[in-house]
């Protein structure tokens, strides 16, 4: 155990481990600094999606799972990680869309004291091994082919999920056509589509494409495919005549989706990846101790943003609970980003009103062992 204050060495290792953290195509909205015991973190605008993720929700979360990895660390050299949540959290619709973090409003602060066991994790605490500083570095999305393994997701208890998150099974036949359908509404907003295209890097050559954003490899393109693909995402004269013809056909196929009805629900293919929708209930979030009903009523996500960050931290406990198990997970945010996707979804699951669909995801064995390593701005520079 340790006794010590925590040092600057130990607080910026934790920073460097936790930029391993997923966010949302990759944009690292994080802006850590190292304060008293302790490290504050601010949003950098210019690192948000405002078209994608006008709620913030998918920010949120990503900033879940960056204090999740860091209590992963603190937890591996003695220390327990306290947060605080800030109120600047809570103001992000104050926030402007592009440029740096302002040191001066961070969303929360994470001090660190000596823990009473090296190994004060939620994992730890139910008696199993906890996740090791390992498993943050290692863990990846993968989003080729991936081969399910159905009993991974099915006893969750030793990560310890508060009891007002749940997470239910999608069939992979409803899971098919809703995902045409979520990535049709992204192809036919020219702003959601446009953003999109700002964060993907197909070509080596791209000047960020070691530091932020996603790349071929990531994205499981064919080389030629990625090469003549490029010149869209960066070239604003190629770009804009691209996405204005897209808009309409993508309109056209999301107007024939939202009127198909979803396939009867049928046990999946052996063989098939699972589907994992992390679901938040509104109401049994407001009788906790973190914040009322009311709050949860004024963010645009459907549960308060402190709520949000905790379903972050669940995010990350269950990606790396299927990383561990050999498990591959690939996110498929569209579905809760389309309206006509979102509607179907909850429909599917039965979710009542107070229910929230936060995160969708795939999840099964990579069928390569050699999943790419997405980049950080935190790498070395080449
Ligand atoms: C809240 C959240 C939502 C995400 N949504 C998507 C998504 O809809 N589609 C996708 O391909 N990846 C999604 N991702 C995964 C990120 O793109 C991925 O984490 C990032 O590119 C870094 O790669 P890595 O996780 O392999 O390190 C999401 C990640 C987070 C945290």
């Amino acid at each position: 155990m340790s006794t010590e204050k925590p040092s600057s060495e130990l607080l910026n290792e934790l920073i460097l481990l936790a930029s391993r953290s997923p966010s949302p195509h990759n944009t690292q909205p994080w802006s850590p600094r190292i304060v008293d015991g302790g490290i504050e973190v601010s949003i950098v605008p210019g690192r948000t999606l405002p078209a994608g993720d006008p709620t913030f929700r998918d920010v949120i979360m990503a900033l879940g799972a960056w204090i999740e990895s860091c209590a992963i660390g603190a937890a591996e050299k003695g220390y327990a990680a306290d947060v605080e949540v800030l109120p600047a959290l809570s103001e992000l619709d104050s926030l402007p869309i592009a440029g740096p973090a302002d040191a001066t409003r961070p969303v929360f602060r994470i001090t660190l004291s000596p823990s009473a066991t090296a190994t004060d994790t939620p994992a730890s605490a139910a008696g199993l091994l906890p996740f090791t500083t390992d498993d943050v570095r290692e863990r990846r999305v993968y989003r080729g082919t991936l081969v399910g393994k159905p009993e991974v997701f099915v006893h969750l208890d030793s990560l310890q999920l508060p009891a007002w998150l749940r997470v239910r099974s999608l069939d992979d036949a409803a899971m098919k056509q809703l995902s045409t359908l979520g990535i049709a509404f992204t192809a036919s907003r020219a702003t959601v589509a446009n953003e999109l295209l700002h964060w993907l890097r197909l070509d080596p050559r791209h000047p960020r494409y070691h530091r932020d954003g996603m790349t071929d490899s990531m994205l499981v393109m064919p080389r030629p495919l990625a090469r003549i693909a490029a010149p869209f995402t960066r070239r604003a004269r190629l770009r804009d005549p691209l996405v204005a013809v897209a808009g309409p056909v993508a309109r056209f196929l999301e107007g024939l989706g939202r009127d198909a009805s979803l396939p009867s629900a049928v046990a999946d293919e052996k063989g098939a990846p699972t589907h994992h929708v992390l679901v938040a209930n509104s109401r049994a979030a407001g009788i906790d101790d973190i914040l009322s009903i009311t709050e949860a009523m004024d963010s645009r996500i459907g549960v308060s943003e402190p709520h949000a960050l905790e379903a972050g931290r669940v995010l990350q406990r269950l990606w790396l609970h299927a990383h561990r198990q050999g498990i591959a997970i690939s996110p498929h945010s569209e579905l809760i980003d389309s309206p006509a996707a979102h509607g179907a979804l909850r429909k599917r699951l039965g979710l009542a009103r107070s229910d929230v669909a936060l995160s969708v995801f795939s999840a099964g064995v990579a069928e390569t062992q050699h999943v790419p390593r997405s980049p950080r701005l935190t790498d070395p520079a080449r």
